[in-house]
């Protein structure tokens, strides 16, 4: 009876599993008529324009959109920026949700999450009225100084990125909407963005930089590719020939379009001669620049036809000739809310867990002291063209005090740099001692004179943009500021001092000039420069009274929006622990990055900013229960603090919903899934490609960089020096424990073009539910080149309740074992013998097995594909695509965990249910 009940089951799944082949193809023939269509449109409309025409088309609006072409009826065609959410370019301020962050998308190894996300994406995209969406962004994270690492993700590893990218942009366009995959290629630092250019050979170009865009172009047909500011082996990418004609066009049969990043062009004749489609800020690809050139006989008729037939094909596939943008403006909705939550969920890495101490029992735990401004506001972002201010949100703080409701949950003022808590005394103009500052107003810019008015400022926090009531007008060439008065600490030591001003400042403490900027000018090339906070610190006495003399002169060219910041702001906190801390039974310090030191623009120190790497050994002193929850899109340095602390999280940046999965992991509701990206350096030589990039530059001074290293980036480094980071790449920790046991590789030796099965059991050996990532290396055991001794090419998250075991089969293909040949410029599978390693994390491997690989195999650049079969299926998003030109309504917003019973939302502590092989179509 119940054998035959299991065959019954075996025999449904296989009909689901033909119903759901045959979909598919019938998908595909759809696909393939309506391609056939638009691709008849837009020739008929080609044949229709002049030469004038078509070259003005290929030149941007300057702003976001695709130009209109009034003459055929085609309508401008509206873009939004953001990688991590909507950012709102020309309607306004409405933002959309805030998405956790790139490597918090990675750091879920789930592409279930990365297709809800791009779904969620796309529907806050097309209902905020746009047509595209500038992302994702799925650049390589090298150095942890990267200022955009928060926006992609690839984490460190090419197959990683190629595995989520797809199922991203799936998501993205099946809402109706494009994507725009970022930057092709290699915008993997800020250093110098704008002329840094790059050495990279062939095969770290195919085999590290490249996959997750092939991946994009093969597997995810996402509509536009965003080619990138800096060069590549001496040409800007947007005007190299290599890499969008001949790789992104030819080898790939990439069928969308390239529009460069904004003025990323320099050169109009190479960049429409090197197969860039658009120029977004058309001051190059234009009838000026390129008229004289086709007149010449230089450039052909046909390379403009190219570009101009690409635009117009995906303008009618996706009926934007017909169907106007929408106007419903829900940028908020509950389902996209319910997607940020989800992600972030599984996104937050438990690094550090010493004698259990997470969970949190509910029970036992009666109070907590929250540090950090990072928890007491929305859940911090990086700043730039990415930044998305979240118009509602759960903070940390929050989060704990709503999962925690009987427990006292206390900010603590005292370690706060929050401008608007600092406290500041002074004597008025009158003789009384007041709190806040003396403050002179100048109009001009050093102090001279006269002030133009001079009162009482109880706090420095001054925005030029948006306060109502200013003394001065705030002219940038001409306005300076003087705040004068004294700090009174209440606890003896270190303190902390830090200015974040658009413009020059001094900071005195006692007549000593602890801070200063220089000229406080920035860069006249970056168009969007950040305001980076200065800090300094010094040893003070409880209840000395020191004097404070801080002098501002405005600047001109800063900004406001993107997270920047037109004014002034000024602090100090203790970095010493007050010993009333000790009376918490917790402590949970919330450190890292945000908008302030992380973002587009400039890269940052591998150092946790103001000094809170004291101020964590400080507080671990007073509280054995500190809890370390660390933020920023890269990885930091811990090594000299982990040890003091009991449990550490790297949350990355969770999203506007963060706050309340940070909370949901420390309390056991949702037992933590996630995996790192990358590797965490111990000290920042260690990184395997330290030697070839050894300090960032925002000074715009380094010119060269070299990529001869990063074939053994990352883990591939570590593994081959004998390095090991202080956490290894795919590490992270659950409440529960999982055992691997019975791999069998099926078959043993490789048939080409047969998919390789690696099948295990993995089993849940703990007591609480939980998900955990099984991932997969594989290594040549004799390569003839130099290869690392193992890559990741599959893996997968299976959730498990305590005590079950599943089956588990992760697939290979030819290009799992395959390395780039520079000789044939084909992929190459050596007859070999190769190691397939299966484990928890790159250096914890639970189980080997070998794979025999008999007849030197030759691969196409063309049809090989990164992602074997089944991770290949599980980026298809099986919701009906909404592509056809219907009106997308509010219920369409569904994600796709609706349907699968996820287990989120309930009070259970399973954690996530995330092996959902039959409804991605695996
Ligand atoms: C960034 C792009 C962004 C664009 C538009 C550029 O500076 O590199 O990623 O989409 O600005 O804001």
């Amino acid at each position: 009876m119940r054998n035959k009940k299991m065959i019954g089951a075996h025999s449904a799944l296989a009909l689901l599993a033909l119903a759901v082949s045959q979909v598919h193809a019938a998908d595909a023939t759809q696909q393939a008529a309506r391609e056939a269509r638009a691709d008849k449109a837009a020739e008929k409309t080609l044949a229709k324009m002049s030469q004038e025409e078509k070259l003005a088309y290929i030149g941007g609006t300057g702003g976001w959109d695709v130009k209109p072409l009034a003459s055929q009826g085609i309508p401008q065609i509206h873009g939004a920026d953001g990688g991590v959410g909507v950012r709102y370019t020309s309607e306004g301020n409405e933002q959309g949700v805030v998405y956790p962050s790139g490597p918090n998308l990675a750091a879920t190894w789930n592409p279930r999450r990365a297709i809800d996300l791009g779904r969620a994406l796309g529907y806050d995209t097309a209902t905020g009225g746009y047509q595209f969406i500038t992302g994702p962004g799925v650049n390589l994270y090298r150095m942890p100084y990267s200022g955009r690492a928060f926006e992609y993700l690839s984490g460190e590893d090419p197959f990683l990125g190629a595995s989520l990218v797809p199922a991203v942009v799936n998501g993205i366009q099946s809402r109706g909407v494009w994507a725009n995959t970022k930057h092709y290629a290699a915008n993997d630092q800020e250093s110098n963005r704008f002329n840094l250019n790059e050495t990279i050979d062939e095969r770290v170009l195919r085999e590290m930089t490249l996959p997750a865009f092939e991946s994009a172009s093969k597997n995810g047909k996402t509509v536009m590719m965003m080619c990138a500011f800096q060069k590549v082996n001496g040409d800007f990418a947007c005007e190299s020939t290599h890499l969008i004609r001949d790789i992104l066009k030819k080898e790939w049969g990439y069928k969308g379009f390239v529009q460069s990043d904004y003025n990323a062009v320099v050169h109009g004749l190479d960049a429409a001669q090197a197969g860039t489609d658009l120029d977004m800020m058309g001051y190059q690809m234009n009838s000026t620049v390129l008229k004289p050139h086709l007149d010449s006989g230089e450039l052909s008729a046909a390379t403009i036809d190219d570009k101009v037939r690409r635009i117009l094909k995906n303008i009618y596939l996706y009926k934007f000739d017909s169907k106007a943008p929408l106007t419903t403006h829900n940028m908020n909705s509950a389902t996209s809310n319910k997607v940020a939550l989800n992600t972030a969920r599984e996104s937050i890495v438990l690094l550090k867990n010493q004698d259990n101490l997470l969970p949190l029992d509910k029970t036992k735990v009666k109070s907590i002291a929250v540090v950090g401004d990072l928890a007491k506001y929305a859940p911090p972002t990086g700043f730039g063209s990415a930044n998305v201010m979240a118009s509602h949100y759960i903070s940390e703080l929050s989060g704990l005090k709503q999962i925690a409701p009987n427990a006292k949950v206390e900010f603590i003022d005292g370690l706060s740099l929050d401008p608007t808590a600092s406290v500041w005394t002074s004597t008025n103009t009158a003789g009384n001692d007041v709190k806040g500052l003396k403050a002179e107003y100048f109009s001009n810019a050093n102090w001279s004179g006269d002030a133009a008015a001079t009162r009482t400022d109880t706090r420095v926090n001054l925005d030029w943009s948006s306060d109502a009531n200013l003394p001065i007008n705030g002219d940038t060439s001409a306005t300076s500021i003087r705040w004068s008065g004294k700090v009174t600490p209440t606890v003896s030591g270190e303190q902390v001092f830090k200015v974040r001003a658009d413009g020059a400042v001094r900071l005195y403490v006692n007549g000593e000039k602890i801070i200063d900027n220089g000229d406080g000018e920035h860069l006249p090339s970056n168009s969007i420069p950040p305001t980076i906070p200065v800090f300094a610190k010094l040893k003070l006495e409880a209840g000395k009274a020191y004097d404070i003399k801080l002098e501002y002169s405005r600047r001109n060219g800063y900004i406001s929006t993107m997270g920047g910041l037109v004014g002034v702001q000024m602090s100090w906190a203790s970095l010493v622990a007050p010993q009333d801390l000790s009376k918490y039974d917790a402590v949970v310090v919330a450190v890292g990055n945000s908008n302030e030191y992380e973002g587009e623009g400039f890269d940052h120190s591998f150092d946790l900013p103001e000094f809170q790497n004291d101020l964590i050994n400080n507080i671990a002193k007073v509280n054995p229960h500190t809890v370390v929850t660390m933020h920023g899109g890269t990885g930091l340095k811990m090594s000299d603090w982990i040890d003091q602390v009991p449990a550490a999280l790297h949350a990355f940046y969770p999203g506007q919903n963060g706050g309340q999965a940070l909370a949901e992991i420390l309390f056991g509701k949702v037992n933590p899934s996630a995996k790192l990206p990358i590797s965490i350096e111990r000290n920042i030589e260690d990184n395997p490609i330290y030697s070839t990039f050894k300090n960032f530059d925002n000074e715009e001074q380094l010119k060269e960089m070299s990529y001869k290293n990063d074939l053994m980036l990352g883990y591939r480094g570590y593994e081959k020096k004998g390095i090991k980071p202080l956490y290894p790449f795919g590490y992270g920790m659950s409440y529960t424990t999982f055992g691997y046991s019975n791999i069998s590789v099926t078959p043993g030796v490789a048939v080409a073009g047969a998919p390789i099965k690696v099948s295990f059991d993995l089993s849940n050996t703990g007591k609480v539910g939980g998900s955990e990532v099984a991932e997969l290396y594989v290594g040549q055991q004799n390569p003839k080149v130099e290869r690392a001794i193992k890559e990741l090419k599959g893996y997968k998250k299976v959730f498990l309740k305590p005590g079950e075991s599943k089956r588990v089969t992760i697939e290979l293909n030819d290009r799992s074992l395959a390395y780039f040949d520079t000789q044939s410029k084909q992929w190459v599978v050596d007859a070999d013998t190769f190691n397939i390693a299966l484990g928890s994390s790159s250096q914890d491997i639970r189980l080997n097995a070998k794979l025999v690989n008999p007849f030197r195999q030759e691969l196409s650049t063309t049809t090989s594909n990164p992602l074997p079969r089944s991770a290949l299926n599980s980026t298809l998003v099986t919701l009906p695509p909404v592509t056809t030109g219907g009106v997308m309504h509010q219920n369409e917003n569904d994600d796709s965990d609706t349907s699968d019973g996820d287990g989120y939302g309930s009070d259970v502590d399973t954690g996530t249910t995330t092996d959902k092989s039959s409804a991605t179509g695996n």
